[in-house]
């Protein structure tokens, strides 16, 4: 049928089945095309990829960096020289969450394995593989799309380019570095997860676990502050504290301060440089879904992806100008505002799966955020925005990461909760076996309705009056994950079917039609509770009759994440991210878990995944590697239409 047609289907597509083999699956009439994969160079001047790893920090830097994540696609003018809605044309800008040693490092002869010998030299190559890219993208005479390289728009962003600190934790105390006495400027971004985009044509980028890259040599009593967002002596195992000062907190306590933050970029000026917009909290990151509201504030939506913390928004001061979208006032928007955290309640009936909702202001000197406990001043709430949320009684939730706005239905908005092994019950039935204080377990509510939540579920909400910047909300669960065949209090919503299965929910976004597309980062291993869901995977649900059917199933071992489309929805870009990571998904994520051993990748030399080289008839199998993957229909519709 027509384009139009096709636009109104909202699930027009075949579905397909779980599978867990080394490719990328897409429907029948479909294509996906990979480009732009981890090393790939982001010009014509920048170093080919080493196929064994070798190359150097200064080498990574100009090329791609490692496991793709959050991405949106900025369409060029007419003219080509700007922000525009051209769908041939424009700039790819995705993230570069993490890396994974075990493929990121060439091991010399000699070496047991990555950890032998571990460099300043290393630590560098590991921080130029995280932050970002913004690649020229276009669609050529043969239909396929191909990275610009002779263009100035290129650039890499990464673990150590300067950027400025602005808003309420600008110059505040805790911001302050011997190499940073104002507390103005940082180095880098890290653990880049989500994203978000804004209408003046920037691109957010959300800092999430970036605990896992500080550690400390020699003894420490950590504060009160550094054990509240995770930081611990060794990190998740990168081992940067070793080699480089920064990262040690007992070189620089406050640098672990800098990192946490939504970071804005413009991707059309390239010397700009990248701005942490420190209003918006500080927290796990994990997206920021910007929606202009109806009285014209501009909202933001923000999950923190760890377990039993919490939902943000920020609601800007000013108003946008929707006459002059990229004026001078609107860049301006996200400068100064009010962090909100969620707080979740059953509603008038019990046990009903909805309920009612408010918005609390985390802002000094209300809500007893005052110093006679122990909030120094607007700063200080926003750099510590969970004990903030913490003295408010904001509700616990089973780690928010993704939320999306339906733009078809004014102030309705969803958060994906991906899963939580400490809800309910008692530590003594942590799974992990931890009773460590940090592993109390909030009981189920009507909001997180599982004890032991293994399948995750997805909240919807609607704010008062259709207004994304109101304060209250009606809320309910569009859909509980997990096993038909199971009943009772873990049981299913009844969306989910055979046909569907799926487990951790995590990436979500719209298409402008009002398509809502689900991404998952979960366990793969396709047995008992995650029997006949196979590899990760991209479902999309019809908001409206609740419907979900599968479209995309990853390679072995990965995540599916990032999604964004060309402005005329006929091209979708998705990312691949951690092909091959040894482990069963969820309890593998943060990384580098004691599930993996050198050893194991060693014994096996296609490193279960060759991807995307296993995708290429005949190829010898190879490390794997993150790649965008670009989807079209064969007969150039609408995507999912
Ligand atoms: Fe980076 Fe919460 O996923
Ligand atoms: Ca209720
Ligand atoms: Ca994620
Ligand atoms: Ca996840």
């Amino acid at each position: 049928g027509s384009d139009g047609e096709a636009a109104e289907r909202m699930l027009g597509f075949t579905a397909v089945a779980a599978a867990s083999g080394d490719t990328v699956v897409v429907p029948a009439g479909y294509t996906a095309q990979v480009i732009a994969p981890w090393g790939a160079p982001i010009d014509a001047l920048a170093p080919a990829f080493k196929a064994d790893a070798s190359n150097t920090a200064a080498e990574q830097e100009q090329q791609i960096g490692d496991n793709h994540d959050g991405m949106a696609f900025f369409g060029f003018n007419a003219a080509g020289n700007g922000f525009g809605n051209r769908s041939d044309e424009g700039l790819l800008v995705f993230n570069h969450e993490y890396i994974n040693p075990e493929y990121f490092y060439a091991v010399a002869a000699g070496e047991t394995d990555w950890t032998t010998n571990f460099t300043l030299e290393k630590a560098r190559k590991g921080q130029a593989g995280h932050g970002g890219s913004i690649v020229h993208v276009r669609r050529n005479s043969g239909g396929a799309w191909e990275q610009v390289l002779n263009s100035p728009y290129n650039r890499r962003i990464h673990g150590n380019t300067p950027m400025t600190i602005q808003g309420p934790a600008r110059g505040n105390d805790l911001m302050k570095t011997e190499a940073d006495p104002g507390g103005i400027e940082v180095l880098g971004m890290l653990n880049n997860c989500g994203n978000g985009r804004t209408p003046w044509g920037t691109y957010l980028t959300c800092e999430e676990n970036f605990n896992g890259y500080f550690g400390w040599n020699g003894p420490r009593t950590p504060s009160a502050l550094e054990n509240r967002y995770g930081l611990t002596a060794a990190g998740f195992g990168y081992r940067w504290h070793t080699v480089d000062p920064r990262f040690d907190l007992n070189a620089n306590e406050n640098e672990p301060n800098r990192f946490g933050w939504i970071v804005e970029i413009d991707p059309f000026s390239p010397s700009s440089k990248p701005i942490k917009r420190t209003a918006l909290g500080r927290f796990k990151h994990e997206n920021a879904e910007l929606v202009v509201a109806s009285d014209g504030k501009v909202v933001v939506y923000m999950g923190c992806d760890e377990r039993n913390e919490y939902l943000y928004k920020f609601v800007s001061t000013g108003t946008f100008d929707a006459a002059n979208p990229t004026s001078a006032a609107n860049r301006r928007l996200l400068e100064s505002g009010t962090l909100y955290v969620a707080k979740f309640a059953a509603g008038s009936t019990l046990n009903d799966n909805m309920g009612t909702g408010t918005w609390v202001p985390l802002v000094f000197g209300e809500n007893g955020l005052t110093t006679a406990n122990g909030f120094a001043n607007q700063g200080d709430v926003m750099i510590r925005s969970r004990q903030a949320s913490d003295f408010v009684g904001a509700t616990m939730m089973d780690r928010p990461e993704w939320v999306a706005a339906n733009p078809k239905v004014p102030g309705e908005v969803f958060v994906t909760l991906t899963n939580n092994n400490r809800r309910g019950g008692t530590t003594s039935n942590n799974p992990d076996g931890s009773t460590a204080a940090g592993s109390a377990r909030p009981p189920v509510d009507e909001a997180n309705p599982r004890s032991n939540n293994v399948w995750g579920h997805i909240v919807r909400w609607n704010e008062a009056g259709g207004n994304a910047s109101a304060l209250s909300f009606n809320w309910d669960i569009f859909v509980l994950a997990g096993q038909p065949s199971v009943t009772g209090a873990r049981a299913p919503s009844a969306n989910v079917t055979a046909d569907n299965l799926f487990n951790s929910p995590d990436g979500l976004a719209f298409d402008s039609f009002g398509r809502m597309w689900i991404q998952t980062d979960g366990n793969y291993s396709n047995a008992g509770d995650f029997a006949n869901m196979g590899n990760n995977q991209m479902l999309v649900a019809d908001p409206a009759t609740k419907e979900i059917r599968r479209f995309l199933v990853g390679p072995s071992g990965c995540e599916v994440t990032g999604i964004t489309w060309t402005p005329d929805r006929k091209t979708m870009f998705v990312n691949i991210q951690h092909p091959g990571e040894v482990g069963s998904g969820s309890g593998r994520h943060p990384r580098i878990s004691a599930d993996q051993t050198d050893a194991q990748i060693a014994a096996n030399p296609t490193m279960l995944s060759s991807w995307p080289a296993s995708q290429t008839a005949g190829a010898t199998p190879v490390r794997p590697r993150a790649a965008t993957v670009v989807v079209r229909r064969s007969d150039g519709g609408v995507i999912g239409g």
